[in-house]
Formats: structure tokens, C-alpha cells, sequence
């Protein structure tokens, strides 16, 4: 218990994948949050549980998470800093047994308080859980080409799903299920953390127009390497925009043949192919 909670794995992946994410440009002054589901064994191996620094109440009822611990980044926090000052920046909470506050047992040592986006954190964290017993992490950032492309494509969720997997073969395989998309909301609300749950049921990938996306996985490499490939289908989209618009794309059956070849099941309706 008297081991440096800095050198633990999880906090260590806080900390560079923020530098990371701020180095990618995605994260601008505070943008952008994260949140990563702890097993008590984790954290007691660092920190005592029954010493609870305070107290932080919440907006929403968050009961069905009871008792579970995470480390988060703290609202108005920039990524930028985290690598520097992880006991400023981060903190460790575990959710009361009333599902109102969390409590904190480690971290936002100026007094912070976790992400404004926790409704949509752990909305999401309630939904994926229901889905995939392996899920731990919710990411939002503001990556900028995914920004870019819901002023000038469709916000219509097949539309937008099928430009990204024909952007780069890669994606398909990446992301079958295709994206989620809302419409544009006031963030860090209880109604916009519902609206991106309810997404959460049936998508790891969650677009907010003119403001970012989330992604939901088990481990710091899945999220991430999943909004990358987004982003990078974004980019190429910015791209292929820029010279003029596409002469040729990956065809329908290419793309069925690529997730029949990966072993994925495309979303259902998005892919026009004869029968075989
Ligand atoms: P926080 O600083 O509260 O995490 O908010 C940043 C953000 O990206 C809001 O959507
Ligand atoms: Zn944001």
C-alpha cells in the first residue's frame, strides 16, 4: 500500500496517452476527457479504499456503478499537463453507494473536480458493461478532421459510416458496427450523457457534430487505435476533398469481401452486395 501510485500501470497509461492525444492536436486546452473502470485489487494495491479524501457530488444517478473505482481526467484540466502533474490532473474515485457522488481517494490535489462529460462517461460505462464484461474506458477528445467532415458531409449515420470505411480499407475491419451520430447538444448535460448511452448499445464509436467523438473499449490501445482510424479515415476524406472528390472508391463488394476475409459482420443495411 505504500507503493507510488505514478508508477501504477493504469495511471502510467493516463499519462501517455494524454501527452499523446495532446501531441495529436486532439486535445486543445481542456478538450477532451477520460475515463478508465479500475478492479478494486488495482487500486488497493496502491491506496487504502476506506481513506476518502472528499466527497463530489453528481447531477445524475449513477447507482448501477456502485462501488466501482476509476481514474478520470478532471474537469477544465489540460491534457497537456497531465504527464506533469498527474496528482493535479488525474484523480481516482469510486462511486458512493447511493449512485449521487463519487469519492475521492486520490488526486485533483488543487480540488478539482472529474470531467463535466461524467453523465455521458458513465451512462456510456453502464451501457458498454451490459454488453462486454471485458469494457474499462471511455475517451472523448476534439479530433479536428472528424470535426471537419460533420460540417461539410451528411449526419446521417449510414451516409457517414460508409464514407469513413471507404476511405481506408482498414476501417471496416476496425469498426463494422459502423458510428454512431447525434444531433448537435449542449455537452457536459444529463441529456446529452443519455442520447450518447443509448448510442453506446449498438456503437463503440460516437460522433458529436462540430465538437468530437467518443469511443468506448477494454483497453487504452482498442479506444484509441479506434478513434485513430476514424480520424484517419477523416483526414483522408479532408484529402480526397481537397483534390477535387473521389474518381474511384472502395466498391460495396469489396468492402464484403474485406469483412468476410476479417471475419466481421458489417452493419446490417449499409452495404449494398448481390446475392452470392
Ligand atoms: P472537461 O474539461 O470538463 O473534461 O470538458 C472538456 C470537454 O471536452 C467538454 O466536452
Ligand atoms: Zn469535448
Amino acid at each position: 500500500m505504500s507503493k507510488d501510485i505514478v508508477a501504477a500501470p493504469f495511471v502510467q497509461e493516463m499519462m501517455k496517452v494524454t501527452a499523446n492525444l495532446y501531441r495529436l492536436g486532439w486535445d486543445e486546452r481542456n478538450g477532451g476527457n477520460i475515463s478508465y473502470l479500475l478492479r478494486e485489487e488495482e487500486v488497493g494495491a496502491y491506496l487504502n479504499p476506506n481513506q476518502v479524501i472528499r466527497t463530489i457530488p453528481m447531477i445524475f444517478d449513477a447507482t448501477e456503478l456502485a462501488g466501482r473505482y476509476f481514474i478520470v481526467t478532471g474537469s477544465g484540466k489540460y491534457f497537456k499537463n497531465v504527464i506533469d502533474a498527474p496528482d493535479v490532473n488525474l484523480g481516482i474515485i469510486r462511486v458512493a453507494d447511493t449512485g449521487k457522488s463519487v469519492e475521492l481517494l486520490w488526486g485533483f490535489k488543487d480540488g478539482g473536480v472529474p470531467t463535466s462529460e461524467l453523465p455521458a462517461h458513465f451512462m456510456s460505462h453502464i451501457e458498454r458493461l451490459k454488453i462486454d464484461s471485458d469494457h474499462r474506458i471511455i475517451m472523448h477528445n476534439h479530433a479536428t478532421n472528424i470535426i471537419a467532415m460533420t460540417f461539410t458531409h451528411s449526419l446521417e449515420e449510414r451516409e457517414f459510416t460508409r464514407t469513413l470505411w471507404q476511405m481506408c480499407t482498414e476501417c471496416i475491419v476496425v469498426f463494422p458496427e459502423g458510428v454512431g451520430i447525434l444531433p448537435w447538444m449542449v455537452p457536459g448535460t444529463d441529456a446529452i450523457g443519455m442520447a450518447t448511452a443509448a448510442k453506446m448499445r449498438e456503437f463503440r464509436l460516437v460522433i458529436w457534430p462540430h465538437h468530437g467523438i467518443f469511443g468506448a473499449g477494454s483497453t487504452m490501445d482498442e479506444v484509441f487505435g479506434l478513434i485513430e482510424t476514424a480520424e484517419k479515415a477523416a483526414e483522408v476524406y479532408t484529402l480526397v476533398q481537397a483534390q477535387g472528390g473521389a474518381q474511384q472508391t472502395i466498391t460495396d463488394q469489396q468492402l464484403q469481401d474485406l469483412a468476410d476475409a476479417f471475419c466481421v459482420t458489417a452493419k446490417s443495411g449499409y452495404l449494398q452486395v448481390g446475392v452470392k
